[in-house]
């Protein structure tokens, strides 16, 4: 089976003073996370869709459903966690408990608020996981990276051709997944922020799909402009 997790559980605090948090916000006519759902409901290959939202914003996140989208039956909302990775695992833990997890099982897990994916780094990230375990979406770096320890004076400037921007979404073989987040210490928890760090850190390989410039997350009123912006250009085209 082929999942998708949507990652909907954060509060959005970059966005400044919202009444909802930003996923729900409206981009053009519809919901930012209505865009990214549509995206994977128009994929034949997947089987669920799991969007995982905060307690409170869970049954909003289902009337929104209802109201903007015709087939709904592919759809499951449960919450999220308190960090992005308890997110991740709570979807994990639904599916393991209601389904069961085969070994060629996989989960495409995606920020609610980067709407611009598109259908080849969809079917990209399907192809890999199956293949590889494990799949990170990402674009080569166009500014130099430079690196600091102390916030005050660079520590490292690495090879810009080396460095990549990360995006998502993040693939995965099920089980893997759920193993190497099993695996983890209680530190090494606390600072991974990212799946594929995870993976990389117990030295599994994490194979990589070229992402698109267009396909930001949207973290600031900026973005949400900019996002503004894209969907217009697209209308008019
Ligand atoms: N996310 C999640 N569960 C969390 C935290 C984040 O599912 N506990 C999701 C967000 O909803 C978002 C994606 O992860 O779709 C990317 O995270 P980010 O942009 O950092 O979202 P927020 O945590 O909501 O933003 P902020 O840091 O500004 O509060």
């Amino acid at each position: 089976m082929t999942y998708v997790e949507i990652l909907a559980g954060g509060k959005g605090t970059r966005m400044g003073n919202t009444d909802m948090p930003k996923q729900f916000l409206m981009l053009g006519t519809k919901p930012i996370f209505i865009h990214t759902m549509e995206q994977f409901l128009l994929n034949m290959d997947i089987d669920k869709i799991i969007l995982l939202c905060p307690k409170m914003w869970i049954s909003h996140a289902k009337d929104t459903i209802d109201k903007y989208l015709s087939d709904t039956s592919k759809i499951i909302v449960i919450e999220g966690g308190s960090s992005r990775q308890e997110t991740i695992l709570n979807g994990c833990k639904y599916i393991e408990k209601e389904y069961g997890i085969n070994d060629d099982d996989i989960i495409i897990t995606h920020d609610a608020v980067r709407p611009f994916v598109n259908q080849r780094i969809i079917d990209e990230n399907i192809k890999k996981a199956k293949k590889y375990g494990a799949v990170d979406t990402v674009i080569p770096a166009t500014d130099t990276i430079v690196e600091s320890s102390d916030g005050k004076s660079l520590s490292n400037i690495p090879v810009r051709n080396n460095m990549y921007q990360g995006q998502t979404p993040q693939s995965f073989n099920i089980k893997k997944l759920m193993n190497v987040f099993e695996s983890l210490t209680e530190k090494e928890k606390e600072i991974l922020t990212d799946a594929c760090k995870a993976f990389v850190l117990k030295g599994e390989t994490v194979s990589l799909v070229q992402g698109e410039v267009y396909n930001i997350k949207i973290t600031t009123l900026h973005d949400l402009k900019l996002s503004n912006a894209i969907l217009a250009e697209r209308t008019n085209e």
